[in-house]
């Protein structure tokens, strides 16, 4: 486990006055995707069998992730006290089924594995920043500090493992970048939108574009430039690229751009 637990929260110091709804919706999706990260550990131990190391590694991970989910969920729940998390998290299982038994990484390969882990650690970190530096509710900042320390600290892990499998793979700076982007890509797949619908929605049928613009237009606003710009780099580093020169500087704004052309017109969209 981590360094910290659930009583190192100071739960006594939430302060309802300072809730945004907007971030309640958001905290409650995120709730249920860091609660099935045992499911994620298992699929690691299958993929990786044969590394009783990073085996060990891997379910302390997971642990640390569902710890993420039940810090999140007891704070959704103070902040809405309707939010029945054991039925949301049910809902999100039954429909968001992925093969997590299955014991070859959908990236290719091993090291492909790990680039793709350093993405989602990479977005977590980012995300758990943003979020603290935009909430006013106390409590949640304390949580949000705890996690994205974790997030960052599982980046390490997964990136010093990326190294040791890149001297017996050998997977180029091309093929490590496609890896990186698909990975990014697939952040606007089902996971997110369905969690979104499994925690807020449960009086309506699924409707996969609509839950994600839901979700993406609440997250994206938390971001700001270093966010942004912070991250870009730790990427270019999983790929293999230089992060501090030109090209960094250059991505980093990029895709600053990008994110905030995206979240003004999801914001506008739902006006
Ligand atoms: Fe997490
Ligand atoms: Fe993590």
């Amino acid at each position: 486990m981590g360094a910290w637990t659930l009583d190192d929260i100071p739960w006594h110091r939430f302060d309802a006055a300072k809730l945004d709804p907007e971030l309640v919706a958001i905290v409650k999706a995120a709730s249920l995707v860091e609660h099935n990260g045992t499911a994620y550990a298992h699929h690691l131990c299958r993929v990786f069998a044969d590394d009783p190391e990073f085996q060990e590694a891997a379910r302390r991970w997971g642990e640390e992730e569902v710890q993420h989910g039940r810090a999140l969920a007891r704070w959704a729940a103070l902040a809405d006290p309707g939010f029945d998390f054991d039925a949301a998290f049910a809902r999100f299982q039954a429909g968001f089924r992925v093969d997590f038994n299955s014991d070859r990484s959908r990236r290719g390969s091993r090291a492909g594995e790990m680039v793709a882990r350093c993405v989602v650690e990479i977005g977590t970190s980012s995300y758990y920043s943003a979020m603290r530096e935009a909430a006013a509710e106390p409590v949640l900042r304390e949580i949000c500090r705890h996690i994205a320390a974790d997030e960052l600290r599982h980046y390490r892990l997964f990136s010093k493992n990326l190294d040791r499998y890149l001297a017996r793979e050998r997977i180029g700076r091309a093929g490590r970048l496609r890896v990186a982007l698909g990975r990014i890509a697939e952040s606007e797949d089902d996971e997110l939108a369905y969690a979104y619908y499994a925690a807020n929605e449960n009086d309506r049928p699924y409707d996969r574009r609509h839950c994600n613009r839901a979700y993406a237009r609440r997250a994206y606003a938390l971001y700001r430039p270093h966010h942004i710009e912070r991250g870009v780099a730790m990427l270019l580093k999983a790929a293999g690229l230089k992060p501090n020169g030109r090209l960094g500087l250059i991505a980093g704004r990029l895709a600053w751009q990008a994110m905030r052309y995206r979240a003004a017109r999801l914001a506008k969209a739902a006006a």
